[in-house]
């Protein structure tokens, strides 16, 4: 199927550029039959329990059927409970409808196969969540700032709503969806959708989105949550006991908007909300539409970790409007996503930050490039038979947006600019694929007359490892001068007062540190942490290399902050380094296999994956 498929499209493209739309009859991490019929939209009619850590209710599923006569319906789930299905007749009345739900597959979850007299226009099916859905974490009221009230949210992408709702979960499939969710008195519910500042939750909270969305950007979340306006279109909400500090962190929004309509037109999604999440989300961010998910590890004092909101806002165009059809060209949304954010940083903050988040960009990626298959380094992934998750790395990240900073000075900005506008306008609300970017782009740029960019180059940087030879470094005259200040400290010719340090920016602190922690060695770590420290630092992208550093050097004061940060922080990517560097030596394993002990109860269950994997840890 897929080789006749793959045959097909070469055909199609080999006869010119008439553009075609490939529709794929299947997502090889979906088991829902694209060919036959489509969720158009959807009504979520669900109770939030806190005391039995589920979401309980119905589904409504409207349905665009392509091949009426197939008479099933074929959704994903994952550890759903399925207590009945209803189907609705052309007539309109409703009758049961009998069901068959697979046996559960460890990367995909349960086939659920409903099976229809005729093609129903509408589906409702009955379920309740498990305590232990992939897509959800209940947090006890410990786990949260104000310690009074529990809190829930999802995390969907990538194949993670299949846990909480009934669905064809892929990213092919666009809907709408309304909901109406009841929650216990206190607890206010938000989605990604349109969030009332002053909705009391009487008879239940009501949302509607009625922008399309792919299944990855449903979301949900239920705590002890408040809100504040800080633009005139964006409200931030988060516990109110960190509610002043959240608005102050993030009161440029507004800005970052604009000038990203500026650069890609405007944006349309109404509001642009920000949720700011316990500290155990495992994410920096997620681009729920109209309402971005963040870490509360973004509150620096200083915006200096906003990058991570102009990320989640660029997604509003690179994701969201033109979204990647399957999981294998990830880098469409991620690498977009990437430039975009760089570019609002450099027309919002300056073009010193943007270097400097461009060269710290790439350095990380090389370093993490040395540990990774092969395969993992190309662009376009290879999932076959895996979960999309053991792919996640900076590769669609960092090196894509290296990739289309490389075409960007090639063709000048004027140029690539206008056409990556396009590309966003017309896939808007649509999925798209590694061979439509090549098309669009191709006719548009690389295949043109007298192009400073060849084809194969760009094969090398889909389907290769590594980072083609010809790739241009960014440079940063800033982080210049930190390489010349650290090469001095590490060969003994400064001390760490002589550095001078109080100013620095945490990308100068991030980058000095990623050069040092190779090289450290105890005594040089204690000079800096009676200088500067370190140790009791509040941001968390100082402290996670800082902590590196430490257990490379064996540098023992530093110990009991690293076991509060690995117990409190979920966000993978300021733990997973620290994880994987104990894993390395017998000692500081047993240690850090102790630490989870106390860890693990409090972390995601994506976060639990990771570091399970890491520890070798065998969950009972
Ligand atoms: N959409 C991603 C998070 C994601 C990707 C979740 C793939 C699951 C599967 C989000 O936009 C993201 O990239 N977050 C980054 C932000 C950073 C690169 C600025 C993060 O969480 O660190
Ligand atoms: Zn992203």
């Amino acid at each position: 199927m897929r080789n006749l498929f793959a045959g097909l499209v070469a055909v199609l493209m080999a006869v010119g550029p008439i553009t075609v739309r490939a529709e794929a009859a299947r997502d090889e991490h979906s088991y829902a039959h694209l060919d036959e019929v489509r969720i158009k939209q959807v009504y979520l009619d669900l109770d939030v329990s806190f005391e039995q850590r589920q979401l309980a209710g119905f589904a409504e599923l409207s349905l665009d059927w392509k091949k009426p006569e197939a008479k099933r319906l074929d959704l994903d789930t994952r550890d759903l409970t399925i207590e009945r299905v209803s189907a609705q007749r052309a007539d309109g009345s409703w009758a049961n409808a009998p069901f068959a739900l697979a046996k559960r597959d460890a990367k995909f979850g349960s086939h659920l196969r409903i099976r229809l007299k005729d093609a129903a226009p509408k589906v409702r099916v009955y379920y309740h969540t498990a305590p232990t859905a992939s897509g959800l974490q209940w947090l006890e009221p410990a786990q949260t700032l104000g310690k009074h009230k529990p809190f829930m949210f999802s995390q969907a992408q990538a194949i993670h709503a299949r846990s909480f709702a009934p669905l064809q979960d892929t990213p092919a499939v666009r809907f709408t969806y309304r909901a109406r969710i009841t929650a216990p008195a206190g607890i206010r519910v938000l989605m990604s959708a349109d969030n009332d500042p002053v909705a009391d939750g009487h008879g239940g909270f009501r949302f509607q989105m009625p922008q399309p969305i792919p299944s990855y950007l449903l979301a949900i979340a239920a705590g002890d949550i408040a809100s504040k306006q800080v633009g005139p279109r964006s409200y931030v909400w988060t516990e109110p006991g960190r509610l002043d500090a959240v608005a102050k962190e993030f009161e440029d929004i507004e800005a970052m908007i604009v000038a990203a309509e500026k650069l890609y037109g405007p944006y349309r999604w109404g509001r642009y909300d920000m949720l700011v999440l316990p500290p155990s989300f495992p994410f920096g961010g997620m681009e729920n539409p109209r309402l971005s998910f963040l870490t509360p590890t973004l509150i620096a004092g200083d915006k200096s970790l906003v990058n991570v909101v102009a990320h989640e806002l660029a997604h509003s165009w690179s994701g969201n409007l033109a979204t990647n059809g399957t999981w294998r060209d990830l880098w469409l949304n991620e690498s977009f996503t990437s430039y975009v954010e760089n570019r609002i940083v450099e027309s919002v903050f300056g073009v010193d930050q943007a270097l400097m988040d461009q060269v710290v960009g790439q350095q990380e990626l090389l370093a993490e490039m040395k540990e990774l298959p092969a395969l993992d380094q190309h662009l376009v992934l290879s999932l076959k038979g895996r979960d999309p998750d053991d792919a996640f790395s900076g590769v669609p990240y960092q090196k894509g947006e290296w990739m289309l900073r490389m075409l960007e000075r090639r063709f000048g900005r004027d140029r690539f600019d206008a056409v990556v506008r396009a590309w966003f306008d017309e896939h808007a609300f649509q999925s798209v694929s590694t061979e439509e970017f090549l098309e669009f782009f191709g006719t548009r740029l690389f295949d043109t007359k007298d192009s400073p960019v060849q084809r194969q180059e760009l094969d090398a940087w889909l389907h290769q490892p590594g980072v083609p030879k010809h790739a241009l470094l960014s440079h940063s005259a800033r982080l210049e001068a930190i390489d010349a200040q650290l090469a001095a400290f590490v060969a003994g010719k400064k001390n760490a007062a002589a550095l001078e340090a109080n100013a620095w920016s945490t990308g100068e602190w991030v980058h000095f540190l990623n050069g040092f922690s190779e090289k450290a060695d105890a005594a040089k770590m204690a000079d800096l942490d009676a200088s500067y420290g370190l140790t009791q630092r509040q941001n968390r992208e100082i402290t996670m290399r800082w902590f590196l550093a430490g257990i490379r050097a064996n540098y023992a004061p530093s110990r009991d902050a690293l076991r509060a940060h690995l117990i409190e922080i979920g966000r993978r990517k300021l733990m997973m380094p620290l994880w994987t560097e104990l894993a390395k030596t017998p000692q500081n394993k047993a240690w850090a296999t102790e630490v989870y002990q106390t860890a693990r109860p409090g972390l995601h269950p994506i976060a639990q994956n990771s570091v399970d994997a890491v520890l070798g840890y065998q969950p009972r």
